[in-house]
């Protein structure tokens, strides 16, 4: 039985994977920092070897016994890179090479990234940057979060030789119900913002392109890429999407998929907001390659997602859990106020005043 040792399996993603590498057979080890917690892996935190653990730290040990590695760890979004651009830095760049150093060290020859289309961003407005970006196109991104995906990409790429064989995947925006939900993916959002009454609002008017792909579909395109023979993917980068379409049209899409379900909600366009992200993507790559073809509709992961969300009892869509920069805002403050405080409800031991 091959073993894999996912990087950051306890995240939104990487829990959907878990699942569906224990479904296929595989041993799954995680590592991750857990700070969304386990609850992503409740339903198999028996059939998994969990370290808790820092990617920035790990050693060389974290890889005994291990076949391959799929790196879905770090921080996972332009709001919570720009909070910390060091500690993204750290993480999705300086991180993701230093294990692959380690499994070079190691022997062992597969890893698969995280890597993101944002990094094909266009921004909205110039019509001649608007067309279907593939593998081989120019790329020179400048936010925090995609240009350190590039930087490992780089030097990933960099590392590829007969016996290492690193793989990028380059996701676009994904959408659906995972047991370590987030509520900060458009498509989530949508659908949390119409189960809690309120209307959908289109920044910029909902122009802009994003590429998109549900949840069990990338864990697949993962899985494919572990399984295929290295000479089809050593050193290549793969765009996994399902569809590109522009937010409006989403919009649309999210609310005829929800009124079956009893769901109605309200579009509002907002033109004020500029700061917007516009790409789309070619998936023919990896289509041809690796036989990967997405197939979770719009329409079937929004009902999925309705239907699990209330089954999960995910419905405290307020919780700053669900949405990665509100977590860790709320983890730094916390640990500022325990820091002189001490914990919350324990009896501290009697000492001399100290003046802070
Ligand atoms: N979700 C998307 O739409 C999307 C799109 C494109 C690319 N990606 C990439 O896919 C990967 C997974 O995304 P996700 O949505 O599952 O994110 P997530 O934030 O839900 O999961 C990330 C996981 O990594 C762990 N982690 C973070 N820093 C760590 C560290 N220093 N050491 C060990 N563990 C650490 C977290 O605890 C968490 O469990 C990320 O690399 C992200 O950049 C995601």
């Amino acid at each position: 039985m091959s073993t894999i040792l996912l990087v950051g399996g306890a995240g939104y993603v990487g829990s959907v994977l878990t699942e569906e590498l224990l479904a296929r057979g595989y041993a799954v080890r995680i590592l991750d920092r857990l700070y969304y917690g386990e609850n992503g892996l409740q339903k198999v935190r028996d059939r998994v070897d969990l370290i808790k653990g820092d990617m920035r730290t790990a050693g060389i040990e974290v890889l005994d016994g291990v076949d391959a590695v799929v790196n879905v760890g770090g921080l996972s979004n332009d709001p919570t890179a720009e909070y910390n651009p060091q500690a993204n830095h750290e993480m999705n760049t300086v991180a993701t090479r230093k294990l692959a150093q380690l499994c070079k060290q190691a022997g062992v020859r597969r890893y698969v990234f995280a890597s993101t289309c944002s990094i094909y961003d266009r921004g909205v407005g110039t019509d001649h940057k608007d067309v279907l970006q593939d593998e081989a196109a120019d790329v020179n991104p400048r936010a925090a979060y995609s240009s350190s995906k590039r930087q490992a990409e780089l030097h990933l790429l960099s590392m590829a030789d007969e016996n290492f064989c690193p793989v990028i995947l380059r996701k676009g925006t994904i959408f659906g119900f995972s047991p370590r939900m987030r509520y900060d993916l458009v498509v989530n959002t949508f659908v949390k913002t119409a189960m809690s009454g309120g209307a959908l609002s289109l920044h910029y008017g909902g122009e802009m392109w994003r590429p998109l792909v549900d949840v069990r579909d990338a864990a697949r395109a993962y899985i494919a890429c572990i399984d295929a023979d290295e000479d089809l993917v050593r050193g290549e980068i793969f765009n996994v999407c399902f569809q590109n379409l522009r937010i409006s049209e989403l919009a649309l899409r999210v609310q005829a998929a929800l009124r079956p379900l009893g769901i109605n909600v309200q579009i509002r366009p907002d033109y004020g907001y500029k700061g917007v992200r516009s790409y789309r993507v070619s998936a023919k790559k990896i289509e041809r390659a690796l036989g990967v073809h997405p197939v979770v509709t719009i329409e079937e992961s929004v009902a999925e997602m309705v239907r699990k969300i209330k089954a999960y009892g995910y419905t405290d869509f307020d919780n700053p859990r669900y949405y990665n920069i509100q977590w860790m805002r709320l983890l730094e403050e916390a640990h500022e106020v325990i820091r002189v405080t001490g914990s919350v409800f324990e009896a501290q031991e009697a000492a001399a005043p100290v003046l802070v």
